[in-house]
């Protein structure tokens, strides 16, 4: 199996879950950072504002902001040519809503872009990878607030302006499916004002999020079309948290219901982004759960302008879809689903389905037929760090070396693939539950939920195997 020489290998990452300094040189508070840390049977929860003696982990993360030198250098041993962050909104406008940006904020990422060109490293670079600066959320209920398309797209021009030289391939919204799903509310498009409590299980109006959801379409086919018109360089990408979603039985029942999960947690958001307009299956699903979208003039127009060049998703795992909701219920990234007795679990219930990315990455490229990218990928596991600091994480390898063997499938059938950047590419904080105990990395980081932890970064076993595979491009597994 032999991938394109080209192949982007790396890891991925987002600001608020690895670079802490949460309140550090004129940085404002994002969403995140309300949010204290739970686990996998307490869901974290979302403060309005900052209680005492209390542990919000995106405070200190693992303090990539101050150990970004050291993060690149060991990323660059791997082998990475590419490496996936966020720029957080609140370091440079605090707010949101400021007329000038922060030169601290801008400053840092200047560091860290050029680290990455030191080390022969490309940045692909998220937006929004849940971020929402927090002052929004109290102005006008987040996403909400059509107001936010100006500040976002503001935003987008102060840092394409700035990093022009720097930085080739960006990404507008991290999951923006995630609006269609209730857990998007705290997550992504920040529908939450006034609201203190677990993120899962708060009140949902599926009208105002997907109006939300509405206005992030629109900010980002305009903040596309302005980097297409001034930045004949640059490449836009869409994300996906792909959720692929099986009939539970070969009942037409149940093969219609997976078929609507599969249109409107899925394909709906895509089909905004990369043919440029609501598809068909859309105005039935609005209109059976009376949601009406308010469109200004200009916006159908937009949205077709604005129409990205390479689809991305994230992959972690697959559930079933039963329309009499018969089968046992299990956990998932953002949505749970129905089990599938054919599959194993994560010790957080994501079922494991290697083979259901080759079908996931064939289904999208059959669709839109433009590039794609794998830009999340992982397990998340316990791990134990041994006295000498490696950890003996063979499960992770097992899983990885499994799903890039199904990508090469993939490759082979004929899907135009760029490149993967597996999830966490060193420990950091988990994003549904503010755990760390949740690993991904190839690299430890000690830092422990109760807030512990000296920071001290040391290599797993996972990280000479990843190396061995980036420097095969793909063809050592083993
Ligand atoms: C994706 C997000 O949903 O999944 C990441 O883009 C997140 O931010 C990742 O960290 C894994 O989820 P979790 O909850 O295990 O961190």
């Amino acid at each position: 199996m032999t991938l394109p020489k080209n192949f982007m290998w790396g890891g991925a990452t987002a600001a608020n879950q690895l670079e802490g300094a949460w309140d550090l040189d004129g940085k404002g508070p994002a969403v995140p950072d309300m949010c204290t840390n739970g686990t996998v049977d307490r869901p974290k929860r979302i403060t309005t504002t900052i209680e005492p003696d209390t542990l919000y982990p995106s405070h200190e993360a693992i303090d990539f902001y101050h150990h970004y030198k050291e993060d690149i250098a060991l990323f660059a041993e791997m082998g990475f040519n590419v490496f996936r962050l966020s720029i957080a909104w609140t370091r440079i406008f605090p707010t949101g809503m400021e007329d000038e940006p922060n030169e601290a904020g801008l400053a840092f990422y200047d560091a860290v872009f050029d680290e990455c060109k030191k080390q022969g490293i490309e940045p692909l670079v998220t937006l929004s990878h849940y971020e929402m600066p927090y002052a929004l959320v109290e102005k006008c209920n987040g996403w909400e607030g059509r107001e936010c398309i100006d500040y976002f797209v503001k935003y987008a021009q102060v840092v394409f302006d700035r990093y022009q030289g720097k930085v080739k391939y960006w990404l507008t919204f991290n999951e923006i499916n995630a609006g269609t799903m209730p857990m998007g509310n705290v997550l992504s498009v920040g529908t939450v004002k006034g609201y203190s409590g677990p993120i899962v299980g708060k009140e949902d109006n599926p009208q105002a999020r997907f109006q939300a959801l509405h206005h992030q379409f629109v900010a980002s086919a305009r903040v596309v079309k302005l980097a297409h018109e001034r930045y004949p360089d640059f490449k836009l990408g869409n994300m996906i948290c792909f959720l692929t979603t099986y009939p539970h039985t070969c009942n037409p029942d149940d093969i219609l219901k997976a078929q609507q999960d599969m249109q409107i947690k899925n394909w709906l958001c895509s089909d905004v982004q990369v043919r440029g307009a609501y598809p068909s299956y859309a105005r039935r699903f609005f209109a059976d759960n009376g949601i009406t979208i308010a469109m200004e003039d200009g916006d159908a127009a937009d949205l077709a302008a604005g129409t990205v060049d390479f689809y991305t998703f994230s992959y972690y795992m697959t559930t079933c879809a039963s329309a009499s909701e018969s089968g046992e219920w299990t956990g998932g990234n953002i949505a749970g689903g129905v089990k599938n007795p054919y599959l194993e679990s994560s010790d957080w219930g994501w079922q494991i389905d290697a083979k259901g990315l080759r079908y996931t990455l064939n289904e999208i490229y059959d669709r839109y037929g433009i590039p794609l990218m794998v830009v999340e990928n992982g397990l998340g596991a316990f791990d134990e760090r041994k006295a000498d600091g490696t950890v003996d994480d063979d499960y992770r390898i097992d899983y990885l070396r499994r799903h890039i063997a199904q990508m090469e499938e993939a490759v082979e059938d004929g899907v135009d693939l760029m490149g993967y950047t597996p999830w966490g590419c060193i420990d950091l904080v988990a994003a549904s539950t503010g755990e760390m105990a949740k690993r991904y990395g190839f690299i430890y980081v000690a830092k422990y939920d109760d807030g512990t932890g000296d920071l001290s970064r040391s290599r797993k076993k996972s990280f000479y195997w990843y190396k061995k595979v980036i420097a095969s491009n793909g063809e050592d597994l083993d």
